[in-house]
């Protein structure tokens, strides 16, 4: 393998407000800072599997404007392809709004924008590179039927599909089918299998039901306890990392990233799922989402 990674998915900037608590539907505080950040989880996914050593090519969408120039500035440093960003003259670019409490815990609401209109047809034009990658990595932050057609062509050529199911909503089994490994967390599996995920037992269950739709890896993510992982007879729990949290934006983004690359480089699958663990931790230790996301040094660094 020769770690080259497709990302199809979204591109955001977050206004980010870290304030004492998240107020209440109604309320309102006082006491926060405002930042923005590079996000959106397509964005963060490839950003994080450049950072980690991978040769990334990103599909996606931004609108004509300031913000979408600026994120196309920070893909570019971070060495990522920008062939298949395409600019949309009807739509602004993605745009987050983020409250971050004490603890690092966030709410996110996002307005898509040119998101929304990365349709198929794009796929189609980045064909080949699909064709031609180990690894296509997707979210659910662009419409499905997009994602179900970039499935659709990796699958058919037998390129590893990865799919992160955020945020969550039903998925047919036509797109489960062609997914290779799915990375839900807790509330994701949930909504994915309608089993609640609250230890080993009703994880094994969950995945179980993944598994039946022919998804033949399962990873769900536990926050700072790790991932529970089943593939083939390995079912078990990967510890995480403990770290102070500062901000958890990006974390599962930058788990995914992470994890493709190690993947792609033919790590076997519990230590692909050490390293990405790795990765998600140390950048809840800083705030923001891309300016979170470790370099692969830091990573190594950090595993010693
Ligand atoms: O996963 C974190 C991301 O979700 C943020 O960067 C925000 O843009 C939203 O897409």
């Amino acid at each position: 393998m020769n770690n080259k990674i497709v990302v199809v998915g979204s591109s955001n900037t977050d206004m980010i407000l870290k304030s004492p608590r998240i107020p209440k539907p109604g309320e309102t505080i006082l006491g926060g800072v405002f930042t923005t950040a590079a996000g959106g989880k397509g964005a963060n996914q490839a950003v994080a599997a450049a950072r980690a050593g991978g040769n990334i090519t990103f599909i996606a969408r931004i609108g004509n404007d300031d913000l979408g120039r600026q994120s196309i500035k920070g893909f570019k440093k971070d060495g990522i392809n920008i062939d298949y960003i395409k600019k949309d003259e009807t739509a602004p670019s993605g745009v987050a709004l983020i409250m971050v409490d004490e603890q690092g815990s966030n709410s996110i609401a996002v307005a898509s924008g040119a998101n929304a209109n990365l349709i198929p047809d794009h796929i189609h034009e980045a064909r080949n590179a699909i064709e031609n990658s180990d690894i296509l990595l997707m979210q659910l932050e662009t419409p499905l039927e997009t994602v179900v057609e970039a499935a659709k062509i990796a699958a058919s050529v037998g390129v590893k599909t990865i799919l992160n199911p955020a945020p969550a909503i039903p998925l047919p089994d036509h797109l489960l089918k062609n997914i290779s490994i799915i990375t839900p967390n807790e509330i994701e599996a949930e909504i994915l299998t309608g089993i609640s995920v609250r230890n080993t037992d009703s994880a094994m269950q969950a995945t179980a039901c993944l598994h039946e739709k022919g998804i033949e890896t399962i990873i769900i993510t536990l926050g700072a306890k790790g991932c529970y992982l089943s593939k083939d007879n390995i079912r078990k729990i990967i510890p995480g990392f403990s770290v102070k949290a500062i901000d958890t934006t990006a974390a599962g983004d930058t788990f995914n990233g992470a994890f493709a690359v190690a993947l792609a480089e033919g790590l076997p699958i519990e230590e692909a799922v050490r390293f990405a663990n790795a990765a998600g931790a140390l950048s809840v230790t800083k705030e923001g989402a891309q300016p979170s996301i470790p370099y692969r040094k830091d990573i190594k660094a950090f595993l010693q």
